[in-house]
């Protein structure tokens, strides 16, 4: 498995994820403001991946400083404040920060400023681990979820599975969320082929899920965006399975623009969805997929394909990153504490 991300002698190392598949580029740098640039063009993304790359973003910054102990906490705020405002819709990226704001604000006052870092150093190290960690449990919950819930078409034959963006190795250091799923079920011999949808505008499921499942032997195919409707009416697909950026208190999901017409398609087929991600995903404060911030990108992404224009540069567009899917669609929300099925409110409010 590649290493997307890690930390060591104090540099923070990643794959420039814009540049697959078709170019293998390593990054590594000392300088927290190129690794802000580096969530905000999406060289490393997916939400897990993005509260990983902020817990060490905030380590480089503090590693940079070089003031007195009465000068940090200004200096701090303000690092924290940056790394915050570099992708506002993955609640991964304030559920990091947050661990490592109350590692400073339980510490600050009694250790010298080296103990503090050091503790600081251990808790974004301690948030990359729980991350792999928490691909393995969700993995074997959503697993064990499927077979109960497609029961009935496994006792004849293998399944089709739906799945849009990039979930896996990629996204959260582990196996993944929803393709750490994917890839236990084809482990275990229910999968007969994975469909992945290329996802629009940067194209995550055709570059980047594509790249890490022929890596893995899976089979694949991948389709447009637009074509999952046609190929569930043809009977090609057996359920569908995604991850999220936050989902809210009644378990309304963000994910990947485009991710809300699949649900809306598989629902209307009568065949089961399923959103996999970490607890670190879930926002308990918002009551529901309203207060969700959706992140509007540039329009040139979608104007141009890589670089290649292929509309006129005053083309009025909108180019919303995510999208809400209403919990009313989705079958399960797979955790790594457990796969919540049924009352989402008091299912999730369980977990926190
Ligand atoms: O804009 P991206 O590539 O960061 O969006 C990523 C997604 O939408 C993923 O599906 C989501 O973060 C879940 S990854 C476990």
């Amino acid at each position: 498995m590649i290493d997307a991300i890690s930390f060591k002698d104090k540099t923070l190392h990643y794959i420039d994820q814009r540049f697959l598949p078709l170019q293998e580029k390593y990054v590594a740098t000392q300088d927290y403001k190129e690794a802000i640039e580096a969530i905000k063009t999406l060289a490393v993304r997916g939400a897990p991946l993005i509260g990983v790359a902020a817990a060490y973003t905030i380590m480089l910054g503090i590693n940079s400083f070089n003031g007195t102990k009465e000068e940090f906490p200004s200096f701090f705020k303000s690092l924290v404040a940056e790394v915050e405002a570099s992708r506002p819709t993955a609640v991964n990226l304030f559920f990091a920060a947050a661990r490592m704001k109350k590692v400073y604000d339980e510490n600050f006052e009694a250790d010298t400023i080296e103990v503090l870092f050091a503790k600081m150093n251990e808790a974004a190290s301690k948030i990359h681990a729980d991350e792999i960690a928490n691909c393995d449990a969700m993995s074997r919950h959503g697993v064990d979820q499927i077979k109960i819930d497609l029961a009935e078409i496994l006792k004849t034959r293998k399944l089709n599975v739906l799945t849009h963006c990039n979930t896996g190795t990629l996204a959260c250091c582990g196996t993944g969320s929803a393709l750490g799923v994917i890839r236990l079920a084809w482990q275990e011999g229910l999968i007969e082929r994975v469909i992945t949808a290329e996802s629009r505008p940067l194209l995550q499921g055709l570059r980047l899920t594509a790249w890490e499942l022929q890596q893995d032997g899976i089979p694949f195919v991948s389709i447009s965006d637009s074509s999952s409707a046609f190929l569930m009416q043809r009977g090609m697909i057996d359920f569908g399975i995604v991850g999220a950026d936050r989902i809210a208190a009644n378990g309304d999901s963000a994910n990947k623009i485009g991710t809300c017409a699949h649900a809306i398609s598989l629902y209307h087929h009568k065949l089961p969805f399923y959103i996999a991600a970490p607890v670190s995903t879930i926002d308990i404060t918002i009551p529901d997929g309203t207060h969700i911030p959706i992140e509007e990108r540039n329009a040139d992404e979608l104007r141009t394909i890589f670089g290649t224009q292929v509309a006129t540069p005053t083309t009025p567009v909108l180019n919303y990153a995510f999208d809400v899917t209403p919990s009313y669609l989705i079958r399960g929300i797979i955790t790594d504490k457990k796969a919540v099925v049924g009352n989402y409110v008091e299912g999730l409010a369980a977990l926190m």
